[in-house]
């Protein structure tokens, strides 16, 4: 069996998914039949990437063939920043789970705390969302909910309010961006920490806007020094890295070869204590996704540094 987590719901998260952001429509119906034939257990998804359609035409194919069974697949959509409304949000969620031709999902985040209004706070408040997103949980529409891109501060506020705990934060995690501070909050409240772009994103640069000549975890000497020793790849030593911390990670892939790699790291190897002291040691930090799309003079986040509350 693969390494998986218990989350606050009672269900339990396959430690690696494929992640489908970025990929082009045209490839990532192959890529998430080939994951799902390889062995993945887990894809995760959002109505943001536009390619859900085809995501859900490949599961149903994959799933009629009987390799793999519904109940045995983890499927994570996202309600995205325009269909924060709470009246929007079942028909957000019945538009994903339509395109992806299931009939619950596993996991519902909601993607960002924006919903891209100006102005001093976020409207509709993110606690009035999460109740939309409770009532999901109340039809049987999905098993688990959580949150992405979410601080610290903001998951309390959330808590606060909430009759169902997010169970899940998903934010950006390598060994460039650590994110430990938010892991081991999340941690000591049962939250389960999903890392995204675990690879440090290479591809990220044009969808984004940010700048493509930063540093790569993919590229690291350290990274490359602990594969060589364990006649690993760079990307296999950084998947193996997070499934070590707990977290559930996300490689995105199109590459056939690739995706059978990038699951190559639930069993019969690890990283040793001082491999990961290493990468733990890393000092350069910086986000890929730094989230300065969001930041509006207007407000509600003047800066990253109100985004992230940091
Ligand atoms: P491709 O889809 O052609 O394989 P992240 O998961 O951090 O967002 O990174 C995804 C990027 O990393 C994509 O450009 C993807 O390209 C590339 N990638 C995925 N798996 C590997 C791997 N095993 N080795 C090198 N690059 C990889």
């Amino acid at each position: 069996p693969q390494p998986s987590a218990k989350l606050l719901s009672g269900y339990t998260i396959p430690l690696v998914g494929l992640g489908t952001w970025k990929s082009a429509k045209g490839e990532v119906g192959a890529a998430v039949a080939t994951a799902l034939r390889a062995g993945y257990r887990h894809i995760d998804c959002a109505r943001i990437y536009q390619n859900e359609h085809e995501v859900g035409e490949a599961l149903a194919a994959v799933l009629a063939e009987g390799v793999v069974k519904r109940e045995e697949v983890f499927i994570t959509s996202k309600l995205w920043n325009s269909d924060h409304d709470p009246a929007r949000v079942e028909a957000a969620c019945r538009k994903s789970m339509e395109d992806l031709r299931v009939d619950y999902l596993d996991l519902y985040l909601m993607h960002w705390p924006v919903t891209g209004n100006p102005g001093p706070t976020v409207q509709p408040p993110l606690a009035d969302t999460w109740a939309a997103m409770e009532q999901l949980v109340d039809k049987g529409l999905v098993r688990t909910i959580g949150v992405s891109n979410f601080s610290a501060k903001k998951l309390e506020a959330l808590m606060a309010g909430a009759r169902i705990q997010p169970a899940v934060n998903q934010v950006e995690a390598h060994p460039y961006w650590r994110n430990e501070e938010l892991r081991a909050w999340c941690a000591a409240r049962g939250i389960h920490l999903t890392a995204y772009s675990p690879l440090g994103s290479p591809d990220s640069a044009a969808v984004i806007g940010r700048s493509a000549d930063v540093p790569s975890p993919l590229k690291d000497e350290t990274v490359a020094a602990v594969a060589a020793e364990l006649g690993k790849s760079p990307a296999q030593v950084l998947i193996r890295w997070a499934v070590q911390r707990g977290t559930s990670v996300l490689p995105k892939s199109v590459n056939p070869q690739r995706i059978a790699a990038n699951l190559d790291v639930v069993g019969g190897w690890e990283l040793a204590p001082e491999q990961v002291a290493a990468l733990d040691a890393l000092p350069l930090q910086r986000r890929m996704v730094d989230g300065s799309f969001w930041v509006d003079a207007r407000g509600p986040y003047r800066s990253t540094a109100e985004l992230w509350d940091e």
